[in-house]
């Protein structure tokens, strides 16, 4: 999946393979930022000592993580280089020889856990005719309890299929891996962009699991590279250790601007409200073009920013993607996604659409979308 991103991400005219929103410069956070804070960020930044942060990663910005997950302290969390750091340190340690996971899936998700002799338990997502996605819990739940998984790993919001899971659904998983002794891990990488108000979306986060997030593919800020995992004490310090031969402690200046990033998320909400409010737009847009032609169907994501497309015309996908790119759009084929799992899958005819750009850009790139042109 990465090559394709390389290959087509910086040449297509409308770029909706990403699973962010689109980048800000350091200009324009700052700038969007600053209304919340009362000292000058520019010249905080630059104050900023360019030494080792502690290993674990600074304490204000881990008692801020914490804060987004109800019955945590700083001692909580490690902050790594990204969500996939954290998932890599945190999966190395598990070492689950059963992985109970939902597909598809960000291939992370699956190809580490296979990568140290993990069996597959996939828990599939259902697309009905009209493109919508369907988490079937209760076969799901049968599922756990009777394949007895080590590990179970909840995407949500999920990429691809823009699926949330509410409390009721989260516990109804929780409670089945309770029964068979299975540690639960919430990767909560889109949880910014998970509700219409704004507000954080649910936490798949227990005293008994582990959950990793960020912030930065939902704030267009993916070059951060921060990311975290909350969970017990001493499995993240035995991650640390690990992180200690690879990228050791995250650089300061990305710190103190995740700090800020969450400081403000919980003030005035200065910068944030803005993406929210073009995340919404899009995915009004993106509602309205369904209804309006015929030649795709799907429907826009409950969280974050990707969701699925599956052309009604009976054609390879890679085809498809042949006549998408000649019109200037980029769609990740679902193909691409993990190919251990794809085989004949129900959705692998299907694209991967992002929502992350600018909403003029999403509403044109539509627009060109449009059947004729298909045709
Ligand atoms: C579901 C999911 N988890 C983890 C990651 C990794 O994110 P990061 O860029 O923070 O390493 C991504 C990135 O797209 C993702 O979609």
């Amino acid at each position: 999946m990465e090559d394709w991103l390389e290959k087509h991400r910086f040449s297509a005219r409308f770029n909706a393979g990403e699973s962010g929103h689109y980048p800000q410069t350091l200009d324009s956070l700052l700038n969007a930022l600053q209304p919340d804070f009362t000292f000058s960020l520019r010249d905080a930044l630059l104050q900023t000592q360019l030494c080792d942060a502690p290993n674990l990663g600074m304490e204000e910005l881990r008692s801020a993580v914490a804060a987004l997950h109800p019955g945590t302290t700083a001692d909580n969390v490690l902050i790594t280089t990204g969500t996939s750091e954290a998932l890599v340190l945190l999966l190395r340690r598990l070492r689950p020889q059963r992985l109970a996971l939902i597909v598809p899936a960000f291939q992370l998700l699956l190809e580490i856990p296979l990568s140290l002799g993990a069996d597959l338990i996939p828990l599939p997502i259902r697309w009905d005719e009209n493109g919508q996605p369907r988490a079937p819990l209760e076969l799901w739940t049968k599922t756990i309890i009777r394949e007895r998984p080590d590990v179970l790993l909840i995407n949500h919001p999920h990429n691809p299929s823009g699926l949330v899971f509410n409390e009721d659904e989260l516990n109804a998983l929780q409670t089945a891996a309770q029964k068979v002794g299975c540690t639960v891990v919430g990767d909560e990488h889109y949880r910014f962009l998970a509700r219409p108000d704004g507000l954080l979306g649910p936490t798949a986060f227990t005293s008994r699991g582990f959950v990793t997030g960020s912030f930065i593919k939902c704030a267009g800020t993916p070059g951060l590279r921060i990311g975290w995992c909350v969970g017990e004490p001493s499995t993240l310090r035995e991650m640390q250790s690990e992180k200690n031969y690879l990228t050791h402690t995250v650089n300061p200046l990305s710190q103190n601007l995740a700090l800020w990033f969450l400081q403000s998320f919980f003030g005035g909400n200065a910068f944030f409200a803005r993406l929210h409010s073009d995340w919404m737009q899009n995915r009004t847009y993106l509602a309205d073009w369904l209804q309006q032609q015929s030649e795709w169907r799907g429907c826009p994501p409950q969280g974050g920013l990707v969701t699925c497309l599956f052309p009604c015309v009976q054609q390879g996908d890679l085809e498809q993607f042949e006549k998408m790119r000649h019109l200037g759009v980029f769609l990740l084929p679902l193909s691409t996604f993990t190919d251990a799992v794809c085989r004949d899958a129900q959705w692998c005819r299907g694209f991967r659409l992002g929502l992350g750009l600018r909403p003029a850009e999403f509403k044109a790139m539509l627009t060109v979308m449009v059947p004729n042109n298909l045709l």
